[in-house]
C-alpha cells in the first residue's frame, strides 16, 4: 500500500508530479485466480483495490475543454509578463472533477517546466513552477499566506503576522520562479464576512503583485456571484484584476454518446476474472440514473462495486451487484427522485 502524502506540500506535491502512471494489474482466468493460494491471492486483490481506486485520468470532453482553456491562459500570461496576468477559475457543482482537471493541469505544467529549464532556477534555487493549497473553512488572510509558506516549507511558516507570511509567500515565489497557483476550494472564501473579503481582496493583491496565472477551483461560484462581488470591492486596481478572472465551468455528463464513451472507458480498466466486455456498457442507463452524470459519484460507484465483486468472489459488476452499494447521499436522493420521475421504468 502507498504512503499518505499530501499536495498542499511540495514534496508530496512533487511525488504527484513524478511518480509514473500504475501499471494495471493482469486479469487472470477464473481457474488461474482459483489457483492462487494465501497471501499470493491476498497481494493480488490489494493490487486490485488499490488499482480500481486509483486507475487514473479518463480523457472526458469536460476535462479537455478546460485543459485547453487553462493552457491558453497560462500560455498568453507568459508572453506578457508585465501586464497584469488574466486568472483562471474552474467552477462547478461537488465532484465533477474540478480538482482533478487543475491537479493534471498543474501536474503538466510543472514536468514541461522542469524538464525545459532544469530542476534549478537561474539563482541556484530549487525550481517549484507550480504551488498549490487547499482552502479549509475559516480561511483568513493570515492562514492563506501561511498555507502558501507551508506549501514551500519556510521556515517562518508557524509564527508571524499576516503581513510578514505575505512576505514570505511572496519570497517563496520569487526565488523558487513559480509561474502557476492552483487554489482549491475557493468556495470557502465568504465574501460577506470580513475575513473571508479580506482574502478575496488578498488573492486579487497576489494575482497583481506575483508573476503567476492563478488557478482557482471551486464549488457553485457563478450561482454565488464570486465573480461580480469580487468587482464591487473598495479598490479599482481590484475591480480591475477581478475582471480578468476566466470562468470554465464544468457540468455533469448528458446521457448521450460521452457518457457512453466515459462508461466504455472504465470498464476497460476493471480487472475481474468474470469480467465480460460489454458488463458495464450494458448498464449506462442504470448507471445514470444511479449516478446523475456525476463522474465522482459514477467512481465511487464503480470502485466500491469492484471491492464487492472481488470480496463476494463474484468477480464481475452486474445491476444486482451495483444495487447493493451505497454511494454519497446526494446521488441516492436524485435517484429516487429520478426513479419517480421516469415512472420507475428506467432503474427498477
Ligand atoms: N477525468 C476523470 N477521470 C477519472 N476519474 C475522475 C475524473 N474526474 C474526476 N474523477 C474522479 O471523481 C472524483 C471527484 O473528482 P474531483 O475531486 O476532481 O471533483 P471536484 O469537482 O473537485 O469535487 P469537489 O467539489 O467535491 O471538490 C475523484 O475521485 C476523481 O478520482
Ligand atoms: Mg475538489
Amino acid at each position: 500500500m502507498s504512503s499518505a502524502y499530501s499536495l498542499s506540500r511540495k514534496e508530496g506535491w512533487r511525488r504527484f508530479v513524478q511518480t509514473p502512471p500504475r501499471t494495471r494489474p493482469e486479469t487472470l482466468a477464473p481457474d488461474a485466480l482459483a489457483r492462487l493460494g494465501g497471501d499470493a491471492r491476498a497481494d493480488y486483490d490489494e493490487a486490485r483495490h488499490d488499482w480500481h481506486a486509483n486507475f487514473g485520468t479518463i480523457a472526458t470532453p469536460q476535462l479537455t475543454a478546460v485543459r485547453d482553456e487553462l493552457e491558453l491562459i497560462v500560455a498568453s500570461n507568459r508572453q506578457d509578463p508585465d501586464r497584469v496576468r488574466g486568472s483562471a477559475v474552474i467552477d462547478g457543482q461537488p465532484g465533477l472533477g474540478k480538482t482533478t482537471i487543475a491537479n493534471l493541469f498543474g501536474r503538466d505544467f510543472d514536468r514541461t517546466t522542469r524538464h525545459r529549464h532544469g530542476p534549478l532556477t537561474d539563482a541556484g534555487d530549487e525550481r517549484i513552477p507550480v504551488f498549490r493549497v487547499g482552502l479549509t473553512s475559516h480561511t483568513t488572510l493570515r492562514t492563506l499566506n501561511k498555507m502558501i509558506c507551508e506549501f514551500y516549507g519556510h521556515p517562518g511558516a508557524v509564527r508571524g503576522s499576516a503581513a510578514q507570511l505575505a512576505s514570505y509567500a511572496l519570497d517563496c515565489v520569487l526565488t523558487c520562479d513559480t509561474r502557476v497557483g492552483i487554489i482549491d476550494d475557493v468556495h470557502f472564501i465568504d465574501q460577506k464576512s470580513k475575513d473571508g473579503l479580506a482574502v478575496s481582496n488578498h488573492l486579487k493583491w497576489l494575482a497583481n503583485e506575483l508573476p503567476v496565472t492563478f488557478i482557482y477551483a471551486g464549488v457553485g461560484l457563478a450561482e454565488r456571484r464570486f465573480f461580480e462581488e469580487g468587482l464591487s470591492g473598495p479598490s479599482v486596481a481590484l475591480a480591475q484584476t477581478a475582471r480578468r478572472w476566466t470562468r470554465l465551468g464544468v457540468g455533469p455528463f448528458t446521457s448521450g454518446k460521452d457518457w457512453l464513451a466515459l462508461i466504455k472507458a472504465v470498464e476497460k480498466q476493471l480487472v475481474l476474472a468474470r469480467g465480460r466486455p460489454g458488463q458495464l456498457t450494458c448498464l449506462s442507463g442504470y448507471l445514470f440514473v444511479r449516478t446523475g452524470g456525476h463522474i465522482g459519484s459514477l467512481m465511487t460507484l464503480v470502485t466500491r462495486g469492484c471491492f464487492k465483486a472481488i470480496k463476494t468472489g463474484g468477480e464481475q459488476l452486474s445491476r444486482e451487484l451495483l444495487d447493493t452499494v451505497r454511494i454519497d447521499e446526494a446521488s441516492e436522493r436524485a435517484r429516487v427522485r429520478l426513479q419517480a420521475a421516469t415512472g420507475a421504468r428506467a432503474a427498477s
